[in-house]
């Protein structure tokens, strides 16, 4: 089972699964923050319709029904929360209802279900601002900057200690740092609201002329080159990992009940390197203005996954070139199909 399988991480990983030929997938998602559209998408690329059940996890009976349904599923990947920084200040209940409500659920239903296999998104906004670069599993979390990023270190400890009355439950948590970019094909991709805030959603609205410009959010940090650095990397590769997870998970190669995995591409690419990037990509200059610094921003944080390369055997495909190129074919795909 994937939830927010219609989402952009969970259509994506659904890909991934699909067409590793070992998986059969159902999805719950309830399309509050995503379309049904995408499971179309995700047919016209895999060429297998995959089941999404119009299902909000907060809703005990109703989420029991799918395994009712379903009575061979084998593992969850739970993806389905809500994850936009800004809104979870202005309304953090709802964050905490959603997220840790819905992930007290999905925890419940592996108890009930017997599911033994769970794998969890979580974010390296749980490290807070580190100092200490690369981050590795092992560096404590820090102060978490919106309540968004605390759902997500409670979420971990909310994991962690239903393991410890449960020795058949196993568990990863898998801590994302940028994905971006869209599917190869540029059949799929993230369905950004109208008003995107990630930068590479961002970068296209300029590129395709729907936005006069931008702004870089600061040009005068301690880095190379004075912009913010993160660790980006493709969305497909993100998708990988979870394929990568779960067969780790089924094959029983975990060593301890709940562990933990960094998922990046291991390189700190600054704003000002993927603007260029972009350029390079769309054939002509893109318009921006240096601006002042975002709240809650950090310098720079990027990530050692050596632990998921060496454990999962999973490694990056993607560039930033192809990081970019595939959000550019998203961008005109969207614009073909009329859907922006
Ligand atoms: C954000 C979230 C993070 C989440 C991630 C998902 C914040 C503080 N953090 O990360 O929790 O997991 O998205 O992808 O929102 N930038 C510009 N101009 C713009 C937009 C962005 O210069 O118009 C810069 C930002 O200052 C930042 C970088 O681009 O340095 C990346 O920003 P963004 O894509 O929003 O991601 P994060 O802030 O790193």
């Amino acid at each position: 089972m994937v939830t927010g399988g219609c989402g952009y991480i969970g259509s994506h990983t659904i890909i991934e699964l699909v067409q590793s030929g070992r998986y059969e997938v159902v999805s719950v998602d309830n399309n509050v923050r995503s379309t049904p559209e995408t499971m179309r998408r995700v047919e016209r690329i895999t060429g297998v319709k995959v089941p999404n059940y119009k299902v909000d996890i907060c809703d005990k009976a109703a989420f029991f029904k799918v395994f009712e349904e379903n009575p061979d599923i084998q593992g969850i990947i739970h993806f389905a929360a809500y994850k936009a920084v800004g809104e979870s200040v202005e309304q953090p209940l709802m964050y905490y209802r959603n997220n840790l409500g819905a992930l007290a659920n999905v925890l419940e239903a592996c108890l009930h279900f017997g599911i033994q296999a769970l794998i969890f998104s979580s974010s390296c906004s749980v490290y807070g601002d580190v100092k200490n670069l690369p981050v590795s599993e092992k560096t404590p979390m820090g102060q978490a900057f919106c309540p968004y990023a605390h759902t997500k270190q409670i979420g971990e400890e909310m994991i962690r200690n239903m393991m410890v009355p449960n020795p058949s439950m196993n568990a990863l948590i898998l801590r994302y740092f940028n994905p971006v970019g869209a599917h190869i094909s540029g059949m799929n991709g993230e369905l950004s609201p109208d008003k995107p805030n990630n930068l590479v959603p961002i970068i296209m609205r300029v590129a395709s002329g729907k936005q006069p410009s931008m702004q870089v959010f600061g040009t005068d940090y301690d880095t190379r080159d004075g912009s913010c650095i993160r660790d980006y990397l493709h969305v497909s590769d993100i998708a990988d990992a979870h394929v990568k997870a779960m067969d780790y998970l089924l094959e029983h190669r975990n060593q301890e009940q709940c562990e933990v995995f960094n998922l990046g591409s291991g390189n700190g690419i600054s704003v000002m390197e993927m603007l260029a990037a972009a350029e390079e990509v769309v054939g002509h200059k893109l318009n921006y203005t240096v601006g002042g610094r975002r709240a809650g921003d950090i310098p720079a944080i990027y990530g050692d996954s050596s632990r998921a390369n060496t454990l999962l055997h999973w490694n990056c495909r993607y560039n930033v070139h192809d990081m970019m190129e595939s959000a550019w074919k998203w961008e005109q795909y969207l614009d073909s199909e009329g859907s922006h």
